[in-house]
């Protein structure tokens, strides 16, 4: 089978396609209406279908005679812990969990919060809500008490579910404590908090709403999986918008299961019972779909790895992972491997290491730069292969999709586009540009299943925000261009939001919290290159006096605390600078474009709309002083 011609069949008859794969899963009751409208007059895939994501990736394979095989193998360099997890045990684990939920009153349609670690009991807590059809959001644990408290009032969970803590390299994260904070914080209370304590000796503070997780299994009874219309929401993932409040991306359970199982078998190529990594964090989209969901729907052992590409304890840790477990195919981001290439450029550590086994190493969270596939491809000597996607499509948009047809790579493309997405490069008008042409990207209508059904209590924003820019596409927020041969290249967001270790962040929120500093009269924050984490932010602070500018070094650490304090260490704030006017438009629109252009070296066009030129000059004598960018 011809990638071209699968890719067609796709876009050409999308609900025959679908409806074929659809049939890799086990309904409860199969869709007979395979694309339909929703309320908002919005696409929506197997409306009448009924099935369980739990089911699908737990008590499917038992019956079909699998239990003991591994679903999932945790890995934690930072506890020094392993545990093998067969489908039998995460079966115990996971409907006993669900028979506590239920015991405390959670039924289909409730929401629940997850706020954990890298743990087993993370992913036993997603398959739990997904067991008895309540709603769950995950939430990073890079993330303050603050931002939680914005998710907690956003999606009302009736229970948390936490651990008693996360272990960072040389650090302890205190998730209770935070959970604490954040439900003081938070409008909405929820009534319970279920905390399991991982016994590595911290103090768990005690509230009256706690349960104790181990005790709740322990006497629950195991429940059976609930059907769910095809259409009821998995959960509520919430990403960075181009505004300081985070968007609540609701995924649908039928279109998704179809969508996971797909990409498994036909962009990772992977089969049933092969070994797959993504080396992510449950908080994200890549946590969801490929730590969780799609392994275990299509029946691969996945890894549950519990530390960083480097320093837990070295960059070998990753190679390390590979051999002993026998990892089929890889999936982690770019920045990662700019860290181990900056520890082991000679790929020593790889060498000690049988890495036969891998096949494919999958990238993807941010812009792969050439010189790191380069690197990776001579070191592994397999196809590299870098894949788009975003929070929003759940699943990959363009790749090179390995189990249809391994096409040539080119460096610096994500690929072609995948199934089901037809992608296209439009003008600010809405016209389809000609091929090398930079443009906005946007996807033709209708979406294939599996990605975003609307966002969470704000469907006007899920219109705004995506539909009504491009009408009959879905708009990205990323640039790109197209080559003859319909290779894809992102270029970068085209809004606020910025890529930092492959965490997409919002400036504009940090915009916000940095202008509320009492001693700050204006202030941009942007993205700026960094080495190693593709992206950093920078802050450009004007201050209100002189008699502030005499403690500016106090004010500069205040303002790096305030945004590690409201949104959380993972936002990598550690840059701002004084400055004594901002670059703006004559109508007062600060220039924020040419501010992060001219640290990156890249060559700009000066507005001819600015107001006073001279400010160029001043801006980079402030970026030489302070080493930026090209001067670093
Ligand atoms: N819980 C709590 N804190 C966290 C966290 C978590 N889950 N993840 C990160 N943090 C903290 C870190 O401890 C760090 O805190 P610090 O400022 O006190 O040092 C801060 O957030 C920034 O973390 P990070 O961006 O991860 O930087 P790092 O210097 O610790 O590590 C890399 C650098 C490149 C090794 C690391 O970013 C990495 O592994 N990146 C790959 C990420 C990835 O796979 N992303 C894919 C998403 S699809
Ligand atoms: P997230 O929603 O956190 O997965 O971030 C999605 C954003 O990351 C996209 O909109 C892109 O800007 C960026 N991104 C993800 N993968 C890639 C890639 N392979 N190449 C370029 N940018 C990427």
């Amino acid at each position: 089978m011809k990638y071209q011609n699968f890719y067609q069949e796709s876009i050409e008859h999308p609900e025959k396609f679908w409806s074929e794969q659809a049939k890799q899963l086990d309904w409860f009751k199969a869709p007979k209406s395979i694309l339909s409208k929703d309320a908002y007059n919005y696409d929506q895939w197997f409306e009448d279908g009924e099935l369980n994501l739990s089911y699908l990736c737990i008590d499917k394979h038992i019956k079909d005679g699998f239990g003991a095989q591994n679903a999932i193998i945790y890995d934690s360099p930072v506890t020094n812990r392993k545990q093998h997890i067969t489908f039998n045990q995460l079966h115990h684990e996971v409907s006993k969990l669900a028979g506590g939920l239920q015991s405390l009153g959670l039924k289909k349609g409730d929401t629940c919060i997850i706020y954990m670690p890298m743990i087993p009991q993370a992913l036993y807590a997603m398959l739990a809500c997904a067991r008895i059809g309540v709603i769950h959001s995950v939430v990073f644990g890079g993330f303050a008490p603050h931002e939680l408290a914005i998710r907690i009032d956003d999606c009302k969970p009736k229970v948390i579910i936490t651990a008693s803590n996360g272990v960072e390299i040389k650090r302890i994260i205190p998730y209770k404590p935070f959970v604490d904070e954040a439900i003081e914080k938070a409008k909405n209370k929820p009534e319970r908090v279920i905390v399991f304590d991982r016994q590595l000796g911290v103090e768990i503070p005690k509230k009256e709403y706690d349960v104790n997780y181990t005790e709740l299994v322990d006497k629950s009874p195991s429940v059976e999986p609930v059907p769910v219309a095809s259409t009821h929401p998995s959960y509520v993932l919430y990403t960075s918008g181009t505004t300081g409040t985070p968007k609540g991306i609701i995924r649908d359970t039928g279109g998704y299961a179809t969508a996971l199982k797909f990409s498994m078998k036909y962009i990772y190529g992977v089969n049933e019972g092969e070994t797959f990594w993504a080396a992510s964090d449950v908080g994200w989209v890549v946590g969801h779909s490929f730590i969780t969901y799609g392994p275990l729907l299509n029946r691969n052992t996945s890894i549950l790895f519990e530390g960083k590409p480097i320093r837990t304890p070295d960059a070998s840790t990753f190679w390390r992972v590979i051999s002993e477990h026998h990892v089929k195919a890889m999936f982690t981001a770019p920045t990662a491997i700019r860290a181990i290439k900056k520890e082991d450029p000679e790929g020593e550590f790889l060498k000690k290491y049988d890495l036969s086994c891998l096949k494919y190493l999958f990238l993807a969270g941010e812009r792969c730069d050439v010189a790191t596939l380069t690197w990776t491809e001579e070191q592994l000597n397999i196809p590299v292969i870098d894949h788009w996607w975003q929070t929003e499509s759940g699943w990959p948009m363009i790749a090179n999709m390995v189990g249809v047809t391994l096409q040539e790579i080119r460096p610096g493309s994500a690929g072609t586009p995948v199934c089901g997405y037809d992608i296209q490069i439009l003008d600010e008008d809405g016209e389809q540009v000609s091929s090398s042409v930079e443009g906005y990207v946007a996807i033709k209508l209708p979406l294939p299943p599996g990605t975003l059904r609307n966002l969470w209590g704000n469907p006007e924003r899920f219109k705004s925000g995506y539909l009504d820019r491009f009408p009959g596409y879905y708009f990205s927020g990323d640039g790109g261009y197209k080559d003859e041969d319909n290779y894809v290249f992102i270029t970068g967001r085209v809004d606020d939001i910025i890529n930092v270790a492959g965490h997409r962040l919002s400036t504009a929120e940090m915009e916000e919290i940095v202008a509320s500093h009492k001693e700050v009269a204006e202030c941009a924050v942007f993205g700026v290159h960094c080495e190693i984490k593709g992206q950093k932010p920078l802050g450009l602070v004007v201050l209100k006096s002189n008699e502030a500018l005499d403690k500016q070094e106090t004010i500069q650490k205040e303002i790096i605390q305030d945004v590690r304090n409201e949104i959380g260490a993972v936002a990598s704030f550690r840059e701002v600078l004084v400055v004594n006017r901002l670059p703006k438009t004559r109508s007062g629109k600060t220039l924020r474009k040419l501010l992060r252009n001219i640290a990156d070296e890249q060559q700009y066009n000066i507005p001819s709309t600015i107001d006073d030129v001279t400010i160029i000059d001043e801006i980079k004598s402030v970026y030489q002083i302070h080493k930026i960018g090209i001067h670093n």
